[in-house]
């Protein structure tokens, strides 16, 4: 049995979930219902980054304290996953003492595998990325993607990683596609970047105690990315019957956080000789309107805002089909609005209600429903990333089918045109089945809908939004 393994990236729980990481988790949904859909051994991870300064700091601002902060925003990130139907197989909190035990351990191992030591860090950091910066990074002395927090100067002596070790091992690894990096613009981009130079990274913090304590020296704590890409691979330790999952097979992530997830995650792999992932897929950004989701610009979307207006389905449908998955992008109310009305109450909602009544009309009775299997085309697109070009060819099926009760004005005497109509309400069929992934209720209700004896109108599949 083929098995496969997908994760989204652990959010901060500094705060509340938005639209940007319900994007990421709808895509990782949709691939992972595709793969249990066709019956591969499917596990699904997503969870959230709980320690650090970034999650600290809003604790404090809170007056509370982190772990219980973390435990109020949690739920909200679990609750925003069911309102979406993320169907994911576990949830993996950096807090779990189990957790905690393997980082240590991991982390032992690459000490005592040679590649730790102890230098001094003096630098930039910036607490929005959780990451050191240099001035080569900043833009007027600003973090382009936290413009509002100013990089903090830091002295402290800390534990070194030897990541220059690993410079060409990794070139050839992503060179070779042993760990494949996707897009393939984004791989070369890390690869340029890999091969100017590599410098070693600090692992550890000696001024931050919201964190897991290295393993040999409890006065430190383990640097927050170090220990958070672990895990992806303790979840399948925590999760029952999961250790065979291990290595992943594909780590989705938005192209902010590849530089860590390709570069620093497998080199920390490699000293600690654990296996490495296949895939790490970088997804586009996306502003709204034309401007950057930020809480000082108060345009941040929640998933919740979306489900009420949309309703589940869509707003899984209308998050993934707007713009390539690998580019960014741009969403504002109106397009999603348009884009609603056009393929969901239009093309797909219309022609369920005609086929209905046609049936209905025909006196029609349906043949049972057979086995479907995922078109070629669908297969493929979602097979690269490609969910727009999947939803693009799925909703040409729907128009191809409204068409064609166009040419064969199947209103007009509809009783002598069943062999027509047979073969239509199979096509609604398997649509319904490609749809599944994307729309799991929405394409449920149109198989229920078809699947005999009498068909009958049962009102919008998506009512129109004025
Ligand atoms: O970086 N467009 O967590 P985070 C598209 N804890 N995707 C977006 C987005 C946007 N405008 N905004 C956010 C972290 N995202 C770390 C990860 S993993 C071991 C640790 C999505 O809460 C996208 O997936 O800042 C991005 O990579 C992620 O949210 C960052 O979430
Ligand atoms: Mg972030």
């Amino acid at each position: 049995m083929t098995r496969f393994y997908i994760t989204t990236p652990i959010y901060y729980v500094n705060d509340v979930p938005h639209i940007g990481h319900a994007y990421t988790t709808v895509a990782a949904d949709v691939l992972a219902r595709y793969h249990k859909q066709v019956g591969d051994s499917t596990f699904f991870l997503t969870g959230t980054d709980e320690h650090g300064v970034k999650v600290a700091q809003a604790a404090k601002e809170a007056g509370k304290d982190p772990k219980k902060y973390a435990d109020a925003v949690v739920p909200r990130f679990q609750d925003a996953w069911k309102l979406l139907e993320i169907d994911y197989d576990y949830f993996i909190r950096t807090t779990d003492p189990r957790h905690e035990k393997i980082a240590q351990d991991t982390l032992q191992k690459v000490y005592d595998n040679g590649y730790i030591y102890e230098d001094v860090y003096e630098g930039l950091y910036c607490e929005g990325c959780e990451k050191f910066v240099t001035e080569d990074d900043l833009v007027d002395g600003k973090c382009p993607l936290h413009p509002n927090k100013k990089p903090v100067h830091q002295k402290e002596k800390n534990y070194f990683f030897k990541l220059s070790k690993f410079q060409k091992q990794l070139i050839k690894l992503f060179k070779t596609s042993e760990v494949q990096i996707l897009p393939g613009s984004r791989k070369n981009e890390v690869l340029g970047k890999l091969r100017e130079n590599l410098q070693d990274v600090s692992v550890s913090r000696a001024g931050v105690s919201w964190g897991i304590p290295i393993p040999w020296d409890k006065k430190q704590t383990i640097y927050v990315w170090v220990e958070a890409l672990q895990n992806y691979y303790t979840a399948t330790t925590l999760a029952k019957g999961k250790e065979k999952f291990w290595p992943a097979d594909v780590h989705l992530v938005g192209k902010d956080i590849l530089w860590f997830h390709t570069v620093i995650w497998c080199a920390l792999l490699l000293a600690a000789k654990i296996p490495l992932p296949k895939v790490v897929f970088a997804h586009g950004f996306f502003t709204i309107d034309g401007q950057k989701m930020s809480k000082s610009l108060g345009n941040v979307i929640s998933p919740k805002e979306l489900v009420d207006k949309f309703g589940a389905d869509a707003a899984r449908y209308l998050l993934l089909s707007e713009f390539p998955f690998g580019k960014d992008g741009d969403f504002s109310f109106e397009k999603l609005e348009t884009k609603y009305n056009t393929d969901l109450a239009n093309d797909l909602g219309n022609l369920i209600s005609r086929v209905e009544k046609l049936c209905s009309n025909a006196k029609f009775r349906v043949a049972p429903p057979t086995k479907y299997k995922f078109h070629k085309f669908t297969k493929e697109s979602l097979e690269s990333f490609n969910f727009q070009l999947a939803l693009q060819s799925i909703m040409e099926r729907v128009q191809g089918l409204n068409r064609q009760i166009d040419i064969h004005k199947l209103w007009e005497q509809p009783e002598k045109k069943r062999h027509i109509l047979i073969d239509i309400t199979e096509s609604i069929r398997e649509v319904a089945h490609d749809l599944k992934p994307f729309l799991p209720e929405k394409a449920r209700e149109i198989k229920e809908r078809f699947t005999g004896p009498d068909i009958k109108p049962r009102g919008p599949l998506f009512p129109r939004i004025a």
